[in-house]
């Protein structure tokens, strides 16, 4: 499958890595250009491009960059896309880091939405509560009784099915956590946030979430 990951950070350059080494068609982006990726590249066998060229043809696009760069990326960013892209959001809010959102903080927009907004296109949240180490380490073959489940939430069904298949082909299980509006569930603080658990356990974690923004991630 043909896929663009925006940002090659933590998380970005792990997907690289898994992704490629199950065959897909990797195009990778930061945002001081590509050729500062060529490390990267050379490992994995991705393409760098620069942020304007990751999503061309591509069938599922990763934004996973600091929640504030966001609207810093170019306008019309996923133009090229194929028809119908997914695209995932790792992001999540940190005031600390990005600064205070209003839109998150007083009108209570979930990260998710804001970010949709920003991009102009819909998103499938997921890997937000996943440690980026987790992803090359974790990852399990199907049924293994020691395979953790992520949260994936999204309005877009058919988005939805691809995101959460790719991830069972990651290696891990996944939990319908449902639309955009209800993705405050896995949001940092959640008690899903970070969980290490099977498919039981993120559902129950999910079921218990408070939509009240835990103060430590208030700006
Ligand atoms: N780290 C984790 O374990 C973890 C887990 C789950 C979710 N998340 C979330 O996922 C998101 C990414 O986290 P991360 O830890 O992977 O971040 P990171 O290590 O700081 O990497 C961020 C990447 O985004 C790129 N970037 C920044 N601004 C950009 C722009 N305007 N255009 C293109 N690329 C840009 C950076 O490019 P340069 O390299 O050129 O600076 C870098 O490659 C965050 O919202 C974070 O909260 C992180």
């Amino acid at each position: 499958m043909k896929i663009g990951i925006i940002g090659a950070g933590n998380i970005g350059g792990n997907l690289t890595r898994r992704l490629t080494a199950l065959g897909h068609e990797v195009s990778v982006a930061n945002s001081r250009g590509p050729q500062t990726l060529t490390e990267l590249a050379r490992e994995t066998g991705a393409t760098p491009v620069t942020v304007g060229e990751a999503a061309r043809g591509a069938a599922v696009v990763v934004v996973t960059v600091p929640l504030k760069s966001v609207p810093d990326l170019p306008a019309g960013v996923l133009d090229g896309a194929a028809e119908g892209v997914a695209v995932i959001d790792t992001g999540n809010y940190y005031p600390q880091r990005d600064g205070r959102i209003a839109a998150i903080e007083d009108d209570g927009l979930t990260e998710s939405r804001w970010t949709e907004r920003q991009l102009g296109h819909a998103v499938t949240k997921a890997f937000n509560g996943t440690y980026a180490q987790d992803i090359l380490d974790r990852h399990r073959p199907e049924g293994a009784a020691d395979r953790i489940a992520l949260p994936v939430a999204g309005d877009d069904e058919a988005a939805k099915r691809t995101v959460r298949a790719l991830i069972g082909e990651l290696g891990f299980d996944t939990v319908d956590a449902g639309g955009i509006d209800d993705s405050w569930r896995q949001q940092p603080g959640s008690p899903v946030y970070g969980l290490r658990a099977d498919a039981d356990g993120v559902a129950k974690a999910l079921a218990e979430a408070s939509p009240e923004r835990p103060e430590d991630f208030r700006a």
